[in-house]
Formats: structure tokens, C-alpha cells, sequence
């Protein structure tokens, strides 16, 4: 949550930070702000959007300067709460990403000493602890602040005069980009990449001093070398390219990603991982949840093999006794809940795997290994084409552990994706979009499926919705059918076809709208439903992803009717870097 950015160089600042800003909107978008070092420091912060907003950044000078886009936890969107954060003075300016949980007894301790405080964040305490050891060396006075912090940071620091900026991180994501006689700082990769592909992911506890043109990295206060990496995404995949929304180019993304995640492979020492485990339990949260829920209706059944499924914000309170593999799946890479379970598997001495999207990101670093699906940027803030790359990455295990079974069916998958991307679900929109609630039901993969189209219908068209194994309906949530509720049923030929068309059923006998996800040529389960939805009559893995990508398709068609902000859902961000 929040995107910070920095810039030291010859450009004017102000227009680099602004547009570093927009591409890490995904994180908080609640209010903004950037400072730079002009002859004095220079601020302007305002709450809402950056685009209803950036005509005010007019005039601030500078080749230096940092930026912040928030998604408040301390203290409510407002101007005065916008990152970033000056001292007394207004010498020296900060912004930053993560959470200090001792801000309340700093505060007063500075208050104490005569600090004034302007907002109610916590990030303010830096700045001021910083205005009691700066003495001209911003880097030696950001460096006996950090150790009175308790929390995690990511930060970046500036004072008037100097062209410098002090970066660092614990437990919050920064990355360095390396220009020619440049240097950026971000949360992610996504601002640097219009700059240089050459990129310093900072380890936690690093402290890095920028000045134009060169950096140096400290570690324990000693300097250290860290390897520059080449970054394998470009600019244009963070482009709307003629879509009217992020969303739906991401959506229209999924034969290309899911090929390339497919193509990509497993290395050598995953696939030992992988073949050596006899249990496996995924660590994930949301939508990642989901597609780890969906492996585990694939591979226990497909390749005998136990799978646990664990919700990382449960796991660190409900630690489960852990065997075998342990694989976190993230699409950021940076879930606090999912990297803290991560951890608790790694302490308990199981081989962990990381399933993520994000190169360099912390669960890459926590996990023995790292399993990298190429979705390319994901901006839009629900998940779609880091969902079906998830279930690529999952579904190479699942093949991996069947002896390359399903080599075929997973190299064409992308072809049945394609299919369904041009599905009519016009009459389906309609039908939604009038509603307060939907239910989403399925069977087996489909449950999950089903939790997954409940979720992304809530995040963005904000109708209610729940996904539930079709089963239980009937034990509680029957009496909420009305024929102004209506319900999505994922029903495909297989062990559990008959007895979902007998469900459906009952729905209908409640006067429930059914919506039918079912295969080409299915008349039988056409004539008993409002709305037939066909997908291609595939192999189970297959349909287990195009009925999901029309369950996509639903969400944003109906979220676009009812003109909801897609890419932007309310109180949302991407990264959920806090507990
Ligand atoms: C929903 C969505 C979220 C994320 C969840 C975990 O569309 O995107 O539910 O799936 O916050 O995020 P990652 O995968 O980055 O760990």
C-alpha cells in the first residue's frame, strides 16, 4: 500500500515523479504529493487523484525530488494527512511506505521536546527525528532515526541544498533504477522502466545514499555491493493501449500470458521441489487464495497428492503443523500476511517455493525458490491476468507431477482463453447489474472458480456477492433466492454434472434467475436456465479458466454499466503490504 518514488538527475524532477506517481496509483490513490529540492524545500500535496490534482505541482523546481501516492492508514485522507512529510523547519521532507508502531510514543516524546506536528500520520515522527540529528549529513542523521523505529519502512528522505536523497527499507518494497547520471527510487519497477532497465532491489535494513550519477549502498553501516538486474518488462505493457480501462486490456491479455507463463517452464530445482514433496500447503491471499484453492481441487485428485490450502492473515495466528512443500503464491509479491506465513514456513523447516509475478519482490527473497509467471504489469487494481498466470504456473505443477499428462491440453489452453474473450454476456450484464446480490456457485474447481467471480463482482461493480460450493446453498443462504437474485452456476459435463443440474433446479423452484456457465452444445442445461453462457467442451483444466475469464468479463461489463471507477475500486490497493 502507498507508492513512493525519487528522482536525482539532470531532468526537472517535478514531471518524472508526477508520472512515476501514476504508474504506482495501483497502491493508493487517496491523496498524493511530492517535494523537491529546489532553493528551499518545495511542497505540494493534495488530497484525491493525481489527475484531478497535478496542475497544482506548476513551479516546483528541481532536479531532486520525492513522491508519495497514499492509501491511508494513519489518520484519513486529507491534504495535511498527504505524504510527504516535513520537520518544524520544512529543511527536510520524507515519504514513505509501511507502518511505524511506535509512532504514538515518538510523537510524544517529540512533542515533549517541542516538536509541532501537523498531521496525524505516523510518517510525520521521521521527519522530525530526522531535524534532531541533521546537522548537514542527511545520510548520518537518517541513520540514527531508523534504529529508534519500530514497523516497517520504506523511505525516502531529501533536506534543502543538497542534492541527495537517502532510501531505506525495512519490510517495505524499494527498488534503485541506474540511468546515465540518474538515479530513481521506487516501490516497484513500473516508474523506472520508461528510464532503464537496470534495477538495485534493496534488501531489508539497507540504507542507500543518491546523489546524481551515483549511489552507494550501506548494509549494518558498512557499504555493500548489490547486483544490478536487468528487468524483463517494458513500458509499453503498463500502456492502455486503446482499452478503455487497464482491466479489460488485462483481460483481453490472457492468451499471451498464460502461453508465456506455460512457456517459460519450470528450472531444474523447482521441478526437484516439486517431485520430492509428499504434501504441499499454499500460503495466498484474495484472489491468490483462490487459485490455490483451485489446485487443490486439481492436483489431490489428478496427481494423489495432499494439499493444505492456508489464508496467509489466518496462518500466523492458526499455525497448521506443516509437512512437506510450502509454496506462497502472490501476484505482488510484497502481501504482509502471505510473507509472514512464508516465513513461519521457512522457520519450521519446510522447502519453500514462491509463486509471484514480481521479480526481485520480498517473497523471492524469502523462498529457497522462486516460480516467476509472465503477466507482465498488472495496473488495474483487480486481478485478472496474474489470476489465469497464477493457475498457469499451479497447472505446470499439476502437469509436472502427472508426468507431463496434460503437456498438450496446457500448451492450447491459451486458444480456449482467446475463444471466450468474444462470449456475448449482454443479456448476463443486464441482469446483474439490476441486482443488489448474486451468488456464485460451483462444484469441485468450479467452488473456487465461483469464489473468485463472487469477489472480482464485489471489488469493482460493488453488487454483493458470495461464491459458494453449490452443495451448500441450500444450508442457509436458500432463503436469500428471490427472482431479484440471481445466480451464476458453473455446471460442465463430469462426475458432478447431474447432480449441479439438480441444484439448479432448485434455484429455479425458488424463482431464483440462473445464469449457466455450461459447454457448447449443452441444450439440456440451456432449456432449464434463464441464460446460457457457453464455454469450448475442453478438458477440465481448460474450463476451469475460461469460465473464470467470462466470470471476468461479467465483473467489468457490469461494473462498466453501473459506471463504477474499474481500474480504481473504492478503499482498495493493490498491494496489501499491511497486516
Ligand atoms: C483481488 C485482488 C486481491 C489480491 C490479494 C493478494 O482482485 O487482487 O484479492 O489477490 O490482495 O495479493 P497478492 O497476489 O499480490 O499477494
Amino acid at each position: 500500500m502507498c507508492g513512493i518514488v525519487g528522482y536525482i538527475g539532470r531532468r526537472d524532477a517535478t514531471p518524472v515523479l508526477i508520472q512515476g506517481l501514476k504508474r504506482l496509483e495501483y497502491r493508493g490513490y487517496d491523496s498524493f504529493g511530492i517535494a523537491t529540492v529546489g532553493s528551499a524545500i518545495e511542497v505540494y500535496k493534495k488530497n484525491g487523484r493525481i489527475s484531478d490534482g497535478e496542475a497544482g505541482v506548476v513551479g516546483l523546481r528541481g532536479c531532486t525530488g520525492i513522491g508519495h501516492t497514499r492509501w491511508a492508514t494513519h489518520g484519513e485522507p486529507s491534504d495535511l494527512n498527504a505524504h510527504p512529510h516535513t520537520d518544524c523547519s520544512g529543511r527536510i521532507a520524507v515519504v514513505h511506505n509501511g507502518v511505524i508502531e511506535n509512532y504514538g510514543e515518538l510523537k510524544r516524546q517529540l512533542a515533549g521536546r517541542g516538536h509541532t506536528f501537523r498531521s496525524e500520520t505516523d510518517t510525520e515522527v521521521i521527519a522530525h527525528l530526522i531535524e534532531e540529528h541533521y546537522d548537514g549529513d542527511l545520510l548520518a542523521a537518517v541513520n540514527a532515526t531508523l534504529p529508534l523505529l519500530r514497523g516497517s519502512y520504506a523511505v525516502l528522505a531529501i533536506a534543502e541544498d543538497t542534492p541527495q536523497i537517502v532510501a531505506a527499507r525495512d519490510a517495505s518494497p524499494l527498488v534503485l533504477g541506474v540511468g546515465d547520471a540518474e538515479i530513481f527510487a521506487a516501490s516497484d519497477m513500473t516508474p523506472l522502466l520508461e528510464y532503464t532497465e537496470r534495477v538495485i532491489f534493496l534488501e531489508d535494513g539497507d540504507v542507500a545514499d543518491l546523489a546524481p550519477g551515483r549511489y552507494t549502498v550501506y548494509h549494518g553501516g558498512q557499504t555493500v555491493e548489490r547486483p544490478i538486474e536487468l528487468i524483463n518488462w517494458c513500458v509499453e505493457d503498463t500502456r492502455k493501449g486503446g482499452f478503455a480501462h487497464y482491466m479489460l486490456k488485462e483481460i483481453y491479455e490472457q492468451p499471451q500470458s498464460f502461453y508465456e507463463t506455460i512457456r517459460a517452464g519450470i528450472d531444474e530445482h523447482v521441478r526437484q521441489m516439486v517431485m520430492e514433496a509428499d504434501e504441499i500447503t499454499l500460503v495466498a491471499c484474495g484472489t491468490s487464495y483462490h487459485t490455490a484453492l483451485a489446485f487443490k481441487y486439481l492436483a489431490e485428485p489428478l496427481c494423489n497428492i495432499p494439499v493444505r490450502v492456508e489464508m496467509g492473515s489466518e496462518f500466523k495466528y492458526f499455525t497448521p503443523p506443516l509437512r512437506g512443500l510450502a509454496i506462497a503464491v502472490s501476484q505482488s509479491g510484497e502481501t504482509a500476511d502471505t510473507i509472514a506465513a512464508l516465513k513461519m514456513a521457512k522457520a519450521r523447516n519446510c522447502p519453500t517455493l514462491a509463486i509471484t509475478n514480481m521479480q526481485g519482490s520480498t517473497v523471492t527473497r524469502v523462498a529457497d525458490e522462486t516460480l516467476l509467471m509472465r503477466a507482465g504489469p498488472e495496473i488495474g487494481v483487480a486481478a485478472t491476468k496474474s489470476y489465469t498466470a497464477q493457475l498457469a504456473a499451479l497447472m505446470e505443477i499439476v502437469n509436472l507431477r502427472c508426468e507431463g499428462a496434460f503437456d498438450d491440453v496446457l500448451s492450447h489452453a491459451h486458444l480456449a482463453i482467446g475463444d471466450v474473450l468474444l462470449q456475448d454476456i449482454n443479456e448476463a450484464v443486464a441482469l446483474c447489474s439490476k441486482a443488489e446480490h448474486v451468488f456464485f456457485v460451483g462444484r469441485g474447481a468450479f467452488y473456487p472458480v465461483s469464489m473468485e467471480g463472487a469477489l472480482k463482482m464485489k471489488e469493482i461493480s460493488y453488487v454483493h456477492a458470495e461464491g459458494y460450493a453449490a452443495g451448500e446453498l441450500k444450508h442457509g443462504p436458500f432463503a436469500l433466492l428471490t427472482p431479484e437474485t440471481p445466480v451464476v452456476a458453473v455446471c460442465t459435463p463430469g462426475p458432478t454434472y447431474g447432480v449441479m443440474a439438480s441444484n439448479i433446479k432448485e434455484m429455479k423452484a425458488r424463482k431464483a434467475p440462473v445464469i449457466a456457465l455450461g459447454v457448447a452444445g449443452d441444450t439440456e442445461l440451456a432449456e432449464i436456465v434463464d441464460i446460457f453462457i457457453p464455454i469450448p467442451n475442453t478438458h477440465l483444466l481448460v474450463q476451469v479458466l475460461t469460465a473464470s475469464v467470462v466470470l471476468q468479463l461479467l465483473a467489468y461489463h457490469t461494473a462498466c454499466a453501473l459506471q463504477r471507477d474499474v481500474d480504481k475500486p473504492r478503499n482498495l490497493a493493490k498491494s496489501v503490504t499491511v497486516e
